[in-house]
């Protein structure tokens, strides 16, 4: 190992549509980060496309790796460590970034990290945060996951809240796209809330008998897309813009709701006077103005990270690499790709 004062780790993240690497120093602070998206190329099939995804990871890895480390002005061998997503996601999509940290580690004897891509998005905020430490309550919500989570220490997580169906990401999309927008909704049905007018609709906002931090989004779901396909069939198959609008509001409020209660009360059961929002849905500005008020109340501090590195980065993934390096955790190289990685205890 280097004698160094700063730890550099690069972080592969590929587990879905974005292929993106990132050199990140002592966990904190970014020196590049490179992303290549997909949405274009996904966004005409309603959805990510994962053969399509996977074979154009394999495209892009090599330029996003060029210029991840010319961005930062170093060469490889400046790495302490390689830090990669190994799961969960897309496990073709996994397999790309996985092999290439793999290879690199084989060629250049820099040691490799796997990193689960949920306490990926969790290290999200120790970039824009620097003055961040654990302990924390961390809400997750993303295309893929919606999690509460007491962040122990930077290593160490007890989960409280998971999702008994739909991902709040996931939802948004699918509402989003009964409503007509193009793929991925969320960002598209957070714009046309704005024009909505409150209590046109009643949505339901789903709870879960004896888990009251678990989430279910399957029955709101439901009950929107019902109420969009009525509209429809009493008006020739059309829906104006307001109703959207309307429609998109109601469904946007339901969600915050859903989140709001959950995270402050356990933020009060334990204790913990901090809060990090994380996942592709906290790019929502609604959500994340809500949560803030409720915290200001509750005398709760809140953090969020920086909209560039709520969708999925490599940054966030070399933060997360950096806490288990200076742990001394490395990976070996039979490490496999899991598709379903699951996020437990540890
Ligand atoms: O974290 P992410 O990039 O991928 C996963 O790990 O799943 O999250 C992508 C998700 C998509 O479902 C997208 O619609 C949602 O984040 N999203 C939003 C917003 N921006 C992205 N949802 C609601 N409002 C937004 N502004
Ligand atoms: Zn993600």
């Amino acid at each position: 190992m280097k004698i160094n004062k700063d730890i550099l780790i690069l972080g592969i993240e590929s587990s879905c549509d974005e292929t993106s690497i990132s050199v990140v120093k002592n966990g904190r602070y970014v020196l590049s980060n490179v992303t290549n998206s997909q949405i274009d190329i996904h966004k005409i099939y309603g959805g990510v496309v994962p053969e399509i995804a996977s074979r154009n990871h394999i495209i892009n890895i090599d330029y996003v790796y060029s210029k991840a480390l010319s961005d930062a002005n170093i060469t490889i061998k400046d790495i302490n460590a390689i830090a990669v997503t190994y799961g969960p996601g897309l496990i073709g999509s996994l397999l790309v970034g996985l092999s290439f940290a793999k290879g690199l580690s084989i060629a250049t004897n820099i040691p490799f990290i796997g990193i689960n891509h949920i306490e990926g998005h969790i290290a999200s905020n120790y970039i824009t945060n620097t003055d961040l430490e654990p302990p924390f309550i961390a809400l997750i919500v993303s295309g893929g996951h919606t999690n509460l989570v007491h962040v122990k220490n930077y290593n160490s997580f007890k989960i409280y809240g998971r999702t008994h169906d739909d991902a709040c990401g996931e939802a948004y999309d699918k509402i989003a796209r009964v409503l007509g927008f193009e793929y991925p909704g969320g960002p598209k049905l957070e714009k046309s809330a704005l024009n909505g007018t409150k209590n046109i609709f009643t949505f339901p906002r789903g709870e879960i008998k004896d888990c009251p931090y678990d989430f279910t989004y399957s029955g709101l779901k439901s009950h929107v897309i019902n109420v969009i396909h009525n509209i429809k069939q009493k008006n020739n198959d059309r829906i104006d813009s307001k109703t959207i609008s309307d429609i998109s509001l109601e469904f946007q409020n339901s969600i915050i709701d859903s989140l709001i209660n959950r995270t402050i009360n356990l933020s009060k059961e334990l204790n913990i006077n901090k809060i990090a929002i994380c996942g592709g849905v906290s790019a929502n500005d609604a959500i994340k103005n809500a949560l803030s008020t409720e915290c200001k109340k509750n005398n709760i501090k809140f953090f969020y990270p920086e909209k560039k590195y709520t969708t999925d980065n490599g940054a966030m993934i070399a933060s997360a690499g950096y806490y288990e390096f200076i742990n001394k955790k490395t990976s070996n190289l039979d490490l496999n790709a899991n598709a379903n990685l699951e996020f437990t205890d540890k």
